[in-house]
């Protein structure tokens, strides 16, 4: 075969993995799964009152008024949110994006030079590989600890820092781990990252979701960060349950004079692309109230599963279920028997999908992580498959 036109920022092995060939393999003959990987709100049994996207349907979406940060009104619904829950941020230094992945390609192009780096938790969001690779920047993985609560090896941080390092990703609460950001881990990783010239992105999609009561207050705060250059992100699609609709933002905090700079800088990116629709930016302060409703579902269904599941788990004495305060998904540790991947893909062939630990990075086996989505009955249920399933195979 001849010189093919295409670039290494998308991954030249494009097949599918065991797992999900284990899958689609089960579908094929008809197998009803119950899904414990389960992340889109919309398919998870949450009332949407039926009239949640009408103010998509406002004549004021019609005519087109192009503005690189947003709307103005929208902009200061999203500052109105964030006072909602007690962070102070001013309209003028929030820009809305499409979703929190486009926020992340904007600050890439914002912060780096091809082959940069940007420091990533590990265990930790598996779509990070894709977003860093697709704008030429490589992650190099700094490490989470669990001793009973999970916490930042800062040691690690330290390690992984270089020449080239130009931002430093906190997921809070991280996905899958559950584990908020500390008040002092986050001084700490202020003071370092302002000194080496780093910025820090927060990715705060789930920051009002808690397993452990007071979690989120508890939380380090990061726009209160005054050195530096710190970026928070969020968006519908968690903070709502509306990942259909489209509308992220990020917020900035740190030293004046950056915030500034940055901001200059980010005006001309997002002018390129101008991707937040009209519609959503006029509708963005009604969506985000309606949010609150779904929000509010979605909060008691993890609170209850994560309950459950901790009862569950705590009868079945060779797992153990890691501490998680927040977030949508819950780490158990299992038992090495066979390989994770053995394990989840025999899962399927008991009617359960699980994650694999492997999937996110954890260092060693065995892990499964399950999502808190699903209806209680059904996460119940396969809970009790994964459960069996382990205690049969000892
Ligand atoms: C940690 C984290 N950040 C970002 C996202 C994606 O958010 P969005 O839909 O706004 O791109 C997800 C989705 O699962 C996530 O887990």
């Amino acid at each position: 075969m001849g010189r093919r036109p295409f670039s290494s920022r998308v991954p030249a092995d494009l097949g599918v993995n065991r797992l999900a060939r284990a899958i689609q393999d089960a579908r094929s003959r008809g197998r009803q799964l119950i899904d414990l990987t389960l992340s889109n709100p919309t398919r998870a049994g949450f009332v949407y009152p039926s009239d949640l996207l009408a103010p998509l349907g406002h004549p004021r979406g019609v005519t087109y008024q192009p503005e690189p940060f947003g709307l103005l009104e929208a902009r200061r619904a999203v500052s109105a949110d964030y006072a909602r829950r007690g962070v102070t941020v001013s309209a003028d230094r929030i820009v809305l994006t499409s979703s929190t992945s486009e926020a992340y390609s904007l600050l890439f192009k914002l912060l780096t030079e091809p082959g940069d780096e940007v420091l990533v938790p590990r265990p930790s969001y598996p779509l990070f590989d894709h977003l860093t690779q697709l704008d030429a920047v490589t992650a190099r993985p700094y490490d989470l600890e669990y001793h009973d609560g999970w916490t930042v090896d800062l040691s690690s941080v330290d390690r992984a820092l270089s020449e080239r390092t130009r931002a430093l990703l906190v997921v809070s609460p991280n996905n899958p781990t559950g584990s908020f950001v500390s008040r002092q881990e986050l001084k700490q990783l202020a003071a370092t990252c302002a000194e080496r010239g780093v910025a820090i992105i927060a990715d705060e999609v789930f920051a009002e979701y808690q397993t452990r009561p007071g979690a989120c207050v508890d939380s380090g705060r990061t726009m209160e960060v005054g050195e530096g250059l710190v970026f928070s992100l969020g968006g519908l699609s968690k903070s709502a349950g509306l990942p259909q609709v489209k509308l992220g933002w990020m917020a900035l905090a740190g030293a004046e004079s950056l915030v500034g700079a940055a901001l200059e800088r980010l005006e001309l990116i997002c002018d390129t692309y101008l991707s937040v629709s009209t519609p959503v930016q006029a509708a963005a302060a009604e969506l985000l109230a309606c949010g609150a409703a779904i929000r509010k579902q979605i909060q008691t269904r993890i609170a209850s599963n994560y309950r459950m599941l901790a009862e569950r788990v705590e009868a079945v004495p060779a797992c153990t279920l890691l501490a998680a305060d927040g977030g949508w998904y819950a780490v158990v540790q299992v038992p090495s028997i066979d390989s994770e991947e053995d394990l989840v893909v025999a899962l399927v062939d008991d009617g359960v999908v699980v994650h694999p630990g492997y999937f996110f990075d954890f260092p060693r086996e065995s892990y499964v992580v399950v999502s808190l989505l699903p209806p209680e009955h059904e996460f119940a249920e396969g809970v009790t498959s994964v459960l069996r399933h382990i205690e049969r195979a000892l």
